[in-house]
């Protein structure tokens, strides 16, 4: 999710690994997004260009009038881009930002098993789907309610619509019926894309995972349920088979789906934000503001911790997702074999990385035959080891790295270990130590029964499979540490003005989908891309039973009946209902809302921060029942999220961070009191923010308005607030701002006045400099988001000046921003620009001494005002340019441009 995740991680059996990088989208040099005042012919508007751009996507649409164009000349497309906006047909203009694909692990797939469909009749029984059960899904099912008439649109990485369990076909009259590819095999974010109308998903997988959770076919081996298989699926592909996709592509799939008629538009895609202002979230809160509900998933970066909500997901009126672990953990796994006295056995094994397994054939050796030996394998070896290159080293999982481990047998000889897990299932394993070939993961009980056999003297001889041609069977492991908790993945909102992110939570953790058969046919995920699909169903079954399509309404009543669960970390709980900012409403139960006769206005409440404190709010519950209901309020806190640490951190708190017991007190007017069938009653509640908290760390309060009705009924309105000022919480870590090398990947420091000397303007690509040359680079690092960064370039020596006229800004003295600043509604983490002199304005600035004044405007700040920003300014550091390179293609130093401060 803008890091858009398509966010999954496939799913190794017990560990949900992931990757976790900060960073802010990348552009796409020269190209723009520009909205139109009024419609107008985007090839009239290329053509008044002057043949100095092409359309990239002409974006005339019902709902949004624009396109997205490429200048040619890059050098000059911002000058360019400054003249467009300056025209009064335009209304706004953007960068086009790139989305990366999903981070995917390929791990737990496999193929069809010969002859399990044989044991499964078609539609037997009961829906025992578990994440179905979960979310009351399974009671839909069994009433024989799926979605049917409705239409799903999931803008993704397309459908293998070819999959037998997703209907094989593609148009009119088959299960994914509708929609396009915008890109092609071939796109990657930055080069041009070759739309075409099939959206086949052959080579990535993550939407044809998404596809299956929301109607897979239940013809398949696995019992893989769709949770709303009667539904008609448009597809919308906007990934190629690798990289990312712009905005200008995801503006257009939006529109394209919502004029194709869809009901829900579903995208698990995201990237770190926490701005409901950029334009992809503002076309998605459109959408919804026309009538279609919008799930995006939450994003995976609930490691990052508080104030880490995504876009699309935190636009406004946008439902975002959140995820919560199966209740089971399912894994795919290859089929192996083992023959100890003679007798032969099957096994399963997760094959780990590297994975050159293919037709390996040894005896088992081990360290020792101890299966509780927590450490087992971390020490070197003794001398009496013999040479391990003939055996497949047997290893408990625990304690030191899978690489000391590895290191150590690879010390006497092994090329391949074998682990033995010491949790429930298996997990991937990576371990890339020189000389090793294989390494794969076998489950506790598999290593026991060896390790018992080795004990008494038995030759255990493994037979491995390539695990790419291996039998795949599915394997169910109990998941007590974390079913039904929320995935420690999930991303943590609210958005840096407060407003209340994710809505609500369905399972995304371990979701065993269709995959497409180029890739195994089937496959165990992990992400807020698994759950939002899982959400777009359920709006689907309720649209059958509520006959109403209205997304207010229907977010409302899956927020006020889903249900709220304890806060877990690492396996354990502190006995406090999760932060609604991590949770939102709780995990959604489809059939209590589908049903339910209590209707609430909101979906939830912000009371904002100390200084806009909003702690007087109303909302509406109204009786659609037939009978007159009393209704009993009262205030269940949920655990209070300190944003900063005791140590005068600036920077929010990683996963978990500190939560504490602090709890709001909520009056609420009236507060016991009944209402007819068919009428409505306005509450008043008002809040009073937990005291005794430290308001410099920003805590974060939160918890569920309760109302009980004496008809048995139970909802819950979630609310948050916090404590203290976001405005004065600084947002520009001027310790973490500073000049260092592009070339350095450590970003370490370089001392005052470092000369630079940077290739002619606009050539830091040719061949000449491109690896030869080392710009200045701007490192910044925002503690907190921040809706403007400006960044000036100071001149200091007066030959510079005189070159060049100054102004002043803000106090501070500046030719100019270098090329990408200022920067509209970034997320906090770090952000990095090497500079090759350009400036925004496309010229170059003269060679001189100069700084970097970098200034971040304050959440809730006046952008007009200087004092409304926190500063940092780098070292100074000269610049000097190269000159052309000679026909033999050598480069000098330009002569003739340096002076000295002062002098000329
Ligand atoms: C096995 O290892 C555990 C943990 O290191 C230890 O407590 C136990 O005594 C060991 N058992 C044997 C039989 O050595
Ligand atoms: C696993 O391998 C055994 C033979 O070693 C075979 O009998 C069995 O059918 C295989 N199972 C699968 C799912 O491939
Ligand atoms: C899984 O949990 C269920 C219910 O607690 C229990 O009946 C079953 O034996 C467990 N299965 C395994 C393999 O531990
Ligand atoms: C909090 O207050 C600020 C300033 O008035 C406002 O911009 C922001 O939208 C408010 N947040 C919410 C959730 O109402
Ligand atoms: C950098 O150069 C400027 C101007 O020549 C000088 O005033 C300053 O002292 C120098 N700084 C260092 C740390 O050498
Ligand atoms: C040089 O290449 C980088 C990376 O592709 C790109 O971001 C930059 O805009 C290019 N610069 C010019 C002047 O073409
Ligand atoms: C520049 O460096 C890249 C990556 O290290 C390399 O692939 C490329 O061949 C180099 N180009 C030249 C001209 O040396
Ligand atoms: C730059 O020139 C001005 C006047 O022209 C002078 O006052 C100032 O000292 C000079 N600055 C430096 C750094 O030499």
């Amino acid at each position: 999710m803008v890091r858009l995740d398509l966010a999954a991680v496939l799913l190794a059996v017990t560990a949900v690994a992931r990757a976790v990088t900060a960073n802010t989208p990348a552009v796409v040099p020269g190209a723009y997004i520009v909205e139109y005042e009024d419609d107008q012919d985007s090839n009239a508007l290329v053509n008044n260009l002057g043949g100095k751009a092409t359309l990239r996507k002409d974006l005339r649409f019902k709902l949004f009038k624009g396109a997205s164009i490429q200048f040619k000349d890059l050098k000059n497309a911002d000058k360019m881009a400054a003249k467009v906006a300056a025209m009064p047909s335009i209304k706004q203009i953007f960068p086009v930002r790139r989305y990366p694909v999903p981070h995917h692990v390929v791990h737990s797939t496999g193929d069809d098993i010969q002859g399990a469909l044989a044991k499964r009749k078609k539609d037997e029984g009961k829906d025992t789907f578990t994440t179905h059960l979960m979310t009351q899904v399974n009671k839909f099912r069994d009433a024989g309610i799926k979605g049917k008439g409705i239409k799903i649109a999931v803008i993704d990485t397309g459908t293998d619509y070819l999959h037998p369990a997703l209907g094989g076909c593609f148009g009119p009259g088959c299960l994914v019926s509708y929609g396009t590819d915008l890109v092609g095999d071939d796109f990657n974010g930055a080069n041009t894309p070759k739309p075409d109308s099939d959206p086949l998903d052959n080579c990535n997988g993550h939407g044809t995972h998404v596809a299956g959770i929301i109607a897979a076919q239940t013809n398949n081996p696995y019992g893989i349920v769709g949770a709303a298989e009667d539904v008609t699926l448009g597809s919308y592909r906007v990934f190629g088979c690798t990289g990312d996709v712009g905005n200008d592509i995801l503006i257009a799939a939006y529109n394209m789906a919502y004029e194709a008629g869809s009901d829900i538009i579903t995208a698990s895609i995201g990237g770190p934000s926490g701005w409901n202002e950029d334009p992809w979230a503002a076309v998605v809160t459109r959408i919804v503001e026309n009538g279609v509900p919008c799930v995006v998933s939450a994003g995976n970066d609930g490691a990052l911790g508080i104030f880490y909500a995504s876009t699309a997901a935190n636009g406004r009126k946008v439902t975002a997702i959140a995820s919560v672990d199966n209740s089971i953990t399912p894994a795919l796994l290859s089929n192996a074999s083992y023959t100890i006295n003679g007798a032969t056995e099957s096994f399963g094994f997760t094959v780990g990385e590297p994975g050159a397994w293919t037709d390996v054939s040894l005896p088992l050796w081990a360290v020792n035959f101890n299966t509780t030996d927590s450490a087992n394998g971390c020490d070197p070896y003794p001398d009496s080891t013999p040479d391990l290159s003939g055996n497949i080293v047997l290893i408990r999982r625990g304690t030191c790295t899978f690489v000391q481990k590895v290191t150590n047998a690879v010390a006497k000889g092994a090329k391949y270990v074998m682990f033995y897990n010491n949790a429930v299932g298996t997990a991937t394993v990576s371990a890339d130590v020189e000389g090793i070939k294989g390494v794969a993961m076998v489950t506790a009980e598999q290593g026991a029964t060896w390790i018992k056999a080795l004990a008494g003297g038995s030759k255990v001889v493994v037979n491995m499979v390539d695990p790419a041609t291996a039998g795949k069977f599915l394997t169910y492991f109990n998941n007590s540490a974390t079913a039904g908790f929320l995935s420690e993945f999930t991303s943590w909102g609210p958005t840096f003005e407060v407003e209340v992110k994710p809505q609500f939570s369905t399972p995304g953790g371990m979701i065993l989908s269709t995959y497409p058969r180029a890739l195994g046919s089937y496959g165990v995920l992990s992400g807020t891309s698994m759950a939002c699909p899982m959400a777009a169903a359920v709006y689907a079954l309720l649209m059958n039973v509520r006959r109403t399509k209205d997304p207010k309404t229907l977010e409302n009543v899956l927020s006020s009946t889903a249900h709220p669960n304890l806060f877990r970390a690492g396996g354990k709980s502190n006995g406090l209902l999760a932060p609604v900012p991590q949770q939102g409403g709780g995990l959604i139960q489809a059939w209590d809302a589908a049903h339910a006769t209590t209707l609430l206005s909101e979906s939830s409440l912000s009371f904002n921060d100390t200084d806009h404190f909003n702690g007087v709010q109303n909302f509406a519950i109204t009786n659609t029942g037939k009978k007159s209901v009393i209704y009993k309020l009262s205030n269940i806190g949920a655990a209070t999220a300190y944003t900063f640490g005791v140590d005068g951190s600036i920077t929010p708190q990683a996963f978990p961070g500190e939560l504490t017991a602090d709890f709001a007190s909520l009056a609420f007017s009236p507060n016991d009191f009944a209402i007819p069938a068919g009428q409505r009653k306005i509450v008043t509640v008002t809040a009073t923010p937990p005291g005794g908290v430290d308001a410099k760390r920003l805590p974060v309060y939160s918890g569920y308005i309760a109302i009980n009705g004496s008809d048995g009924s139970s909802f819950s309105l979630p609310y948050l607030g916090v404590v203290g000022s976001m405005h004065s919480a600084p947002v520009l870590d001027g310790s973490e701002t500073l000049l260092a090398r592009s070339r350095d990947t450590n970003n370490v420091p370089v001392p005052a006045n470092m000369t630079f000397d940077l290739p002619p303007a606009g050539m830091v690509n040719e061949t000449a400099y491109k690896n030869t040359t080392t710009l200045p680079k701007l490192v910044g690092t925002l503690a907190m988001g921040s809706a403007l960064v400006r960044v000036d370039v100071v001149p200091l020596s007066n030959c510079t000046t005189v070159a060049r006229e100054a102004g002043v800004v803000f106090g501070t003295k500046t030719i100019g921003q270098p090329d990408g600043f200022p920067s509209l509604w970034n997320a906090r983490g770090t952000f990095e620009r090497s500079w090759d002199g350009k400036l925004a304005d496309g010229t170059y600035a003269p060679p001189g001494l100069y700084k970097f004044a970098v200034k971040a405007l304050r959440i809730f700040g006046d952008a007009k005002v200087g004092s409304e920003y926190d500063a940092a300014d780098t070292v100074p550091f000269r610049i000097r340019y190269l000159t052309a390179p000679t026909a033999a293609g050598k480069v000098r130093r330009e002569t003739g441009e340096e002076c000295e401060d002062g002098k000329r």
